[in-house]
């Protein structure tokens, strides 16, 4: 008993020193944004096809496919390539989304980060993204539009909206659009992979949700 007692009162100091002890049998939730009220990812949802390392001091380069993306401070970027599938996405809203759990939310979840968490989001044009062995700093896709609002920090333990706007995809074009964008920042290292087998998702996706102002465009989007 009094063992017991004296083990009880160990684990429970172990636990305040890290955070407050979560509470028995609730799962953290996930951090939310209004295209994910729970945190978690539609089973619709798309995740990035390719990340790919630039680096502004080895302008040259073309980097192998890694597991982790990598930024670092006015050096590497990572591009991010996404495929909207055309069918699905007509009469929608696309929502880029960066999903950033922390590590009480999802432990285990995998990301490296240090500094204060200015990013640069800049987005290619439509149909262009990252290609292995061409992509470099100085071949970068061909620019379009970025971002109007990004989030000012990046932080763990939130999850961001970065774009959000109709997607827009010609209902006569086949298969996929490739959308791509990169990550750049001049004070915070950030490594993080792509996942969603820590209980929260974590970097790049588009979610879908529905256009209220697409009702009119259906019946011209279907005769194709
Ligand atoms: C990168 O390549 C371009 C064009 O080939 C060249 O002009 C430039 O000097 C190169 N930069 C570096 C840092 O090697
Ligand atoms: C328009 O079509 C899309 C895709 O088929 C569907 O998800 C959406 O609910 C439709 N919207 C309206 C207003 O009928």
């Amino acid at each position: 008993m009094k063992l017991l007692a004296v083990l009880a009162a160990l684990l429970s100091t172990s636990h305040a020193v890290q955070t407050k002890p979560p509470a028995i049998d609730e799962a953290p939730s996930c951090p939310a944004n209004f295209a994910q009220p729970d945190g978690k990812l539609p089973e619709d949802a798309i995740s990035t096809s390719l990340l790919l390392p630039i680096s502004a001091k080895a302008p040259n380069k073309s980097f192998y496919v890694p597991e982790w993306a990598k930024v670092t401070p006015n050096d590497e970027c990572t591009i991010f390539n996404l495929e909207l599938p055309v069918a699905a996405s007509q009469g929608k809203i696309c929502n880029l989304v960066f999903d950033f759990p922390s590590y009480d939310q999802a432990p285990g979840v995998p990301y490296v980060f240090h500094g204060p968490g200015h990013f640069t989001f800049t987005g290619y044009e439509f149909g262009a993204g990252a290609i292995p062995g061409v992509t470099t700093f100085e071949n970068q896709p061909e620019p379009g539009l970025s971002p109007p609002n990004p989030p000012e920090v990046v932080e763990p333990g939130n999850s961001y909206v970065i774009h959000s706007a109709p997607c827009d995809i010609p209902p006569e074009m086949e298969g996929a659009v490739l959308f791509s964008g990169s990550l750049c920042s001049e004070d915070t290292t950030f490594m993080f992979k792509q996942s969603n087998e820590q209980g929260c998702p974590l970097g790049f996706y588009v979610v879908l949700t529905d256009d209220p102002d697409a009702g009119e465009d259906n019946e011209t989007t279907q005769e194709g």
